[in-house]
């Protein structure tokens, strides 16, 4: 089979039209329900600051503060703010961000940056509930 180049250009746009969809679903995520994180984070970013902030920080999987999928209870509902640790943590996020900077003055202190001077480890090293005086 032999193509003209009526045809030639055209399979040439399909192909390009496909990796050029294929890649920016790939790169832009819209996250739903971000209050403190900026709204145009890059997934890489968001997905960092889960991990190694909030998972290994608390010593908890990511299902401590993201309720189950209504649908399917199999997947997790990340945008939906069903169980209360997921809003504790949105005030900790707070907490965390003026303590660097009102006590550390860090001028524009990010959750993540290797800058800051506390971050949720600092006080729950590994632990979702650090002891207080009281215990
Ligand atoms: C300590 C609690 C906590 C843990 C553990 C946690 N998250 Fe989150 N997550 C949050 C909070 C709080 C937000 C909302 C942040 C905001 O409002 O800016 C969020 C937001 C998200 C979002 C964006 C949802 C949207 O559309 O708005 C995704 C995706 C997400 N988390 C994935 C994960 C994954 C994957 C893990 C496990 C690796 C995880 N999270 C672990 C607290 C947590
Ligand atoms: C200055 C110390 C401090 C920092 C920093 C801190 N926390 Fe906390 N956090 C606490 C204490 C203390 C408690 C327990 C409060 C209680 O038991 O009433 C707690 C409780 C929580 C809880 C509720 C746990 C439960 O079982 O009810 C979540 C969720 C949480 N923190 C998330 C975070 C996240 C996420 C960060 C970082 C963004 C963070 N915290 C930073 C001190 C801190």
């Amino acid at each position: 089979m032999k193509f003209n180049k009526k045809q030639v250009a055209m399979i040439v746009l399909a192909l390009l039209t496909m990796i050029t969809t294929a890649t920016s679903v790939e790169t832009e995520i819209k996250y739903t329900n971000l209050q403190v994180l900026p709204k145009n984070i890059k997934s890489g970013e968001l997905n960092k600051i889960m991990l190694d902030e909030f998972e290994d920080g608390l010593g908890v999987g990511c299902n401590f503060c993201h309720a189950p999928d209504k649908n399917d209870s199999t997947r997790l509902d990340y945008a939906s703010d069903a169980k209360p640790e997921k809003k504790i943590a949105r005030v900790m996020m707070h907490m965390t961000l003026n303590i660097n900077k009102q006590y550390f003055l860090i001028k524009q202190p990010v959750l993540g940056s290797p800058l800051l001077a506390v971050t949720c480890s600092t006080c729950h090293n590994g632990q979702p509930r650090p002891a207080m005086p009281s215990e």
